[in-house]
């Protein structure tokens, strides 16, 4: 079983800290790869953390997981509310698949409400701010050494 976490973030959050902080708070991107990091070591895991504001990149990196990866840890941002090709992607990964929003996209605009991934995801966090992806990547941990201690 890898201990490898793809951590894999859609368009805009290259902005994270500067766009929109009422909704999306202070703390940047390179913060939440560097929290990531820290708490990856803890949990003995092994990191890929990707951003892009291109729908292919994203979806080359669920590919590229497929091979290697124990979980996967996703914000696709704005693509969550769009993408039928990521949920394809995400659909011929085998492994556990966890969806955050920083933001709490049940109480935003209705448009926000419908997730193509959460078809796909074993499990997703909305509202808790950046500290959704240390959840996030403890939980994937979690399920890493859960299928480990059945095998
Ligand atoms: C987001 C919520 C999405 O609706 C939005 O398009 C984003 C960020 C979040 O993290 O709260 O870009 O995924």
């Amino acid at each position: 079983m890898s201990r490898l976490v793809y951590v894999l973030n859609g368009p805009n959050l290259n902005l994270l800290g500067k766009r929109q902080p009422q909704i999306y708070g202070h703390t940047t991107l390179a913060d939440v790869e560097a929290r990531c990091r820290t708490l990856a070591g803890e949990l003995g895991l092994e990191l890929r953390f990707h951003q892009s504001n291109r729908e292919y990149e994203i979806i080359d990196w669920v590919h590229e997981a497929r091979e290697t990866a124990g979980a996967i840890v996703i914000n696709p941002a704005a693509f969550t509310h769009t993408s039928v090709a990521i949920l394809d992607a995400l659909n011929a990964f085998d492994a556990p698949v966890i969806e955050v929003h920083i933001s709490n996209v049940h109480k935003r605009e209705a448009f926000r409400h419908h997730s193509y991934v959460t078809l796909r995801a074993d499990a997703v966090m909305a509202g808790f701010g950046t500290h959704g992806y240390e959840l996030a990547l403890r939980h994937a941990a979690h399920l890493i050494d859960a299928k480990q201690a059945a095998t």
